[in-house]
């Protein structure tokens, strides 16, 4: 009895999300279409998983079943140790409280500024002391500091999209989800963005699974997975994915940046 509890606690605290025998479908009778087909994969604490494959494959819709974005048909899918398949609309809301989005369009709005979007998300918490200076030290963090009071039309895309990264990373969420979030950055922000979420993975064991098809950033990974068809075809250390895949396409040296 101990002994199993102690079992069922060590996967507890070990895998930030866990998945078996995942299937998802789009559509109604006749237009019903699956998209992913039979998906294990666990993501261990502290992780880095970097998530590849063609257009069309499947890679956003994975993202916003973890995230718990859309009911889960089949299968199980335990995501911060709460299993989704099943749950009721308002528990997958607790859920998704816990989970730092960063998605390619970067939605912010336009009308508030780059502290007053950070703070929003701070308020979804319920939580409303600091949050002013807790939005301002996130932004700052980030190299944000003399740009807190400016509206989005007044930043570069870069720097939107470090507000975004911001208003992900601010309630410090366990799991963080991030849909191309270098896509629409210079070389030299995007080294940004990956470093700083290195960093906290690292320093505060938060994992990240990370969507790109950006080979720059690829370095930052601990693990690369491949999407294919909507079936996971690899899965693989950064070391065995250079070394498994065409080496004249994919130089080492290009991930050193
Ligand atoms: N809301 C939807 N309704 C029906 N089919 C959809 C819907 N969203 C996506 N699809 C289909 O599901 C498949 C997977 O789409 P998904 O967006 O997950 O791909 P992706 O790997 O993220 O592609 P990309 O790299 O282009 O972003 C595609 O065939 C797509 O057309
Ligand atoms: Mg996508």
């Amino acid at each position: 009895m101990v002994r199993s509890t102690l079992l069922n606690s060590m996967t507890e605290t070990d895998h930030s999300v866990q998945i078996r025998q995942l299937n998802y479908f789009f559509g109604q009778a006749d237009l019903r279409k699956q998209v992913l087909f039979d998906i294990n994969l666990d993501l261990p604490k502290g992780q880095i998983v970097i998530m590849t494959g063609p257009s069309g494959s499947g890679k956003t819709t994975l993202l916003t079943l973890i995230g718990a974005l859309r009911t889960v048909q089949s299968g199980s899918l335990k995501v911060l140790n709460h299993e989704l398949v099943g749950m009721r609309k308002a528990d997958l809301v607790e859920v998704r409280r816990n989970i730092g989005f960063i998605f390619q369009a970067h939605n912010l709005f336009e009308s508030l500024t780059a502290s007053q979007n950070v703070e929003m998300a701070i308020e979804l918490l319920n939580e409303w002391g600091n949050k002013r200076s807790k939005a301002v030290d996130v932004l700052t963090q980030l190299g944000l500091a003399d740009r807190v009071d400016y509206k989005p039309a007044a930043l570069s895309g870069g720097q939107k999209q470090r507000v975004a990264i911001a208003r992900a990373l601010v309630n410090h969420p366990a799991l963080i989800l991030a849909d191309e979030p270098t896509a629409a950055l210079d070389k030299k922000s995007g080294r940004e963005v990956v470093t700083l979420m290195q960093k906290l993975a690292q320093q505060e064991g938060r994992t990240i699974l990370m969507v790109t098809h950006d080979n720059r950033i690829l370095d930052v990974a601990d693990r690369i997975i491949t999407l294919v068809d909507g079936r996971l075809e690899t899965d693989e250390t950064l070391d065995n994915f250079v070394e498994a895949h065409d080496p004249k396409a994919l130089d080492r040296r290009m991930f050193i940046m």
